[in-house]
């Protein structure tokens, strides 16, 4: 995918801005029992702070946004909540595609589609390929999704290339997985949030977070909002990727010397 380029700087936007934007957005059923409401309007509010958090990312050239909306254990919580949770997002897939379509943005739905009704699969399908040809920021909506399934899915396709001799087990390095993942061509996430408090990464982007910096925060996902978002930003702005190397080897780089290993 192609690199925007650097945004125009102002007060609102930081310094560095991240090519992807990861989120687990945790948190929605706090949010509402603290207002003595079903955890349901908390999953309901939580759709309006993904609109906003799309419109921002559209704003500031940001390539790739990540949003887990349901994991693979998320099957565990009460039935009846599963099901508001799948009627929610055929909604939600119904309401907003074309909105996404006008802003550029193109959808996909990454995690094991197989565990939804074919009534939902259809719908996943229209709106990836309603939006597919859109060239702005690129969301993917985590659903059905766990890291270990995505790798799981992963080597299963390069077995299959193995057995087919297309393949030697040699031949299968970092780049090939990364090929095969749920995320592939896309840059691996820069910038990790979990809203909610907790301060764990239940099965959300394992490979793909090798070197994502991280962003824990107590606010609730349905009280994210352009400022908490744009805080996090900062953050990320001033933060020092080292990839292993040391400090003083990124100050040489920053100031382009040659020879700096
Ligand atoms: C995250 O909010 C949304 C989903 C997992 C679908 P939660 O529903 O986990 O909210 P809390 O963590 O119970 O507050
Ligand atoms: C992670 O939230 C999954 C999503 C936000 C969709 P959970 O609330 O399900 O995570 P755990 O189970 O508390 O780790
Ligand atoms: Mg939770």
């Amino acid at each position: 995918m192609d690199n925007p380029g650097p945004v125009e700087q102002s007060a609102e936007t930081p310094l560095r801005v991240p090519r992807h934007v990861a989120i687990i957005m945790d948190g929605n059923g706090r949010w509402a029992q603290e207002r003595g409401l079903p955890r349901f309007s908390g999953h309901k509010a939580g759709v309006e702070t993904v609109r906003a958090v799309v419109e921002q990312c559209v704003k500031l050239n940001i390539e790739v946004l990540t949003l887990f909306a349901f994991s693979s254990e998320n099957w565990r919580r009460p039935p009846r909540e599963v099901r508001l949770l799948m009627d929610l997002f055929m909604l939600t897939l119904n309401r907003e595609v074309k909105r996404l379509k006008r802003n550029n943005v193109r959808l996909r739905i990454i995690g094991d589609h197989s565990g939804f009704s074919s009534r939902l699969q259809v719908k996943i399908r229209e709106a990836e390929e309603m939006t597919e040809a859109c060239t702005g920021l690129t969301l993917q909506i985590a659903a059905n999704y766990g890291g270990r399934w995505d790798l799981t899915q992963a080597a299963r396709k390069i077995a299959q290339l193995a057995v087919n001799g297309d393949i030697e087990p040699e031949s299968i390095t970092e780049e090939m997985l990364s090929s095969q993942i749920s995320t592939a061509g896309l840059p691996d996430p820069d910038l990790f949030i979990r809203t909610g408090g907790e301060k764990r990464l239940s099965n959300f982007l394992l490979w793909q977070s090798a070197y994502a910096e991280l962003y824990l925060t107590e606010v609730l996902w349905p009280d994210f909002n352009a400022a908490v978002f744009s805080q996090a930003l900062r953050d990320y702005a001033g933060r020092q990727r080292r990839f292993g190397r040391t400090t003083e080897q990124i100050i040489q780089q920053q100031a382009n010397v040659p020879g700096n290993e």
